[in-house]
């Protein structure tokens, strides 16, 4: 019997120890506050950041959402930005993407004071994670690992093929995995779109992380027997009746018959994800208060 990496459990008991600690921190030094900034109208963000607010409320958290036009400047958002890095009440912000075309990514995520960049994108908090010393854990790829971790999947010394390099889930994935320690100590390969003979490589995982964002890719055909697939996928397929579904980016279907284990789409990494970034802001107002 294949075994379901449950995230949606994973991530419950993470959010019941936040909330715990949060409690004890809000008693001496106030709720920790989390902030997200959301530019323009895209519906999925809008999304995301609903159910981001939806967990802090639920762990006690002060969560904050600034709304900005889609029109705004870069230097007007940059000014916002440093209002937040300013506020002694918040702790964490997500500036939250796709940005609009006249915005550059990369300046926003530097206008990030990096000691409230609860998403591990500045540069500064990317290079400490390289360097074995993180500051924050990103959270899908440390969403992975907790995955693993609270099923008992042993990680180090094993064989992980991840697929996908962008720079919010497979590059920090492969350096969290790096790291030395239990829940680490991997033998890490990142494949990308220009991987030759991709099946010969994903077949000799022992743990196989999809990161592609291509409903159902991976394929039995190309996942070892026994092996543990965690999906972190996203994917919105047409379902058939007039309507649309979320998938992942692996055929469960098929592969849960091989596979050891495997996580769903949905209630698998997305959960996961948000209850990380909730502990990082715990993380951030801990750092605040000494
Ligand atoms: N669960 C969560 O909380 C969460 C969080 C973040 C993202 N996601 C989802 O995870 C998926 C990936 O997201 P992302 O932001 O990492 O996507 P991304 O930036 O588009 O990166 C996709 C990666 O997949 C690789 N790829 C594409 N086609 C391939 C192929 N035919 N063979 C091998 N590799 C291929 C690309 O290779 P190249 O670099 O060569 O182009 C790239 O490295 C999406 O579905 C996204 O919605 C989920």
């Amino acid at each position: 019997m294949v075994l379901i990496l449950d995230g949606k459990k994973a991530a419950a008991e993470i959010r019941a120890e936040v909330k715990t600690e949060v409690a004890r921190l809000g008693r001496s030094h106030g709720p920790p506050g989390l902030v997200a900034v959301i530019v323009g109208e895209d519906p999925a963000s809008q999304t995301y950041v609903k159910n981001k607010e939806k967990g802090a409320i639920e762990v006690g958290m002060r969560p904050e959402v600034v709304r900005l036009p889609g029109s705004i400047s870069q230097a007007d958002l940059i000014a916002e930005i440093r209002r937040l890095n300013a506020s002694d009440n918040i702790h964490g912000i997500l500036v939250q993407q796709p940005l609009p075309p006249q915005i550059d990514e990369a300046t926003i995520v530097r206008s990030v004071d990096p000691m409230k960049d609860v998403d591990c994108f500045h540069p500064e908090n990317v290079g400490l994670l390289f360097q074995g010393h993180p500051r924050f854990a990103p959270a899908t790829p440390s969403g992975v690992v907790e995955l693993l971790r609270r099923n008992r999947i042993p990680i180090s010394g094993r064989e992980v093929v991840i697929v996908g390099r962008s720079n919010i889930v497979g590059r920090p994935l492969a350096a969290l995995l790096l790291q030395k320690g239990e829940t680490a100590d991997a033998t890490v390969t990142v494949c990308h779109s220009k991987t030759k003979d991709l099946p010969l490589v994903t077949r000799r995982a022992d743990i196989l992380v999809a990161a592609i964002g291509k409903a159902h890719f991976i394929k039995n055909g190309m996942v070892g027997e026994g092996a543990v697939v965690v999906d972190v996928g996203i994917n919105r397929v047409p379902d058939g009746a007039g309507g649309s579904k979320i998938v992942g980016d692996v055929d469960f279907d098929a592969v849960s018959k091989i596979a050891a284990a495997i996580s769903p789409v949905p209630g698998g990494v997305g959960p996961m994800t948000i209850a990380m970034l909730l502990k990082n802001t715990l993380h951030a107002a801990k750092m605040r208060s000494g």
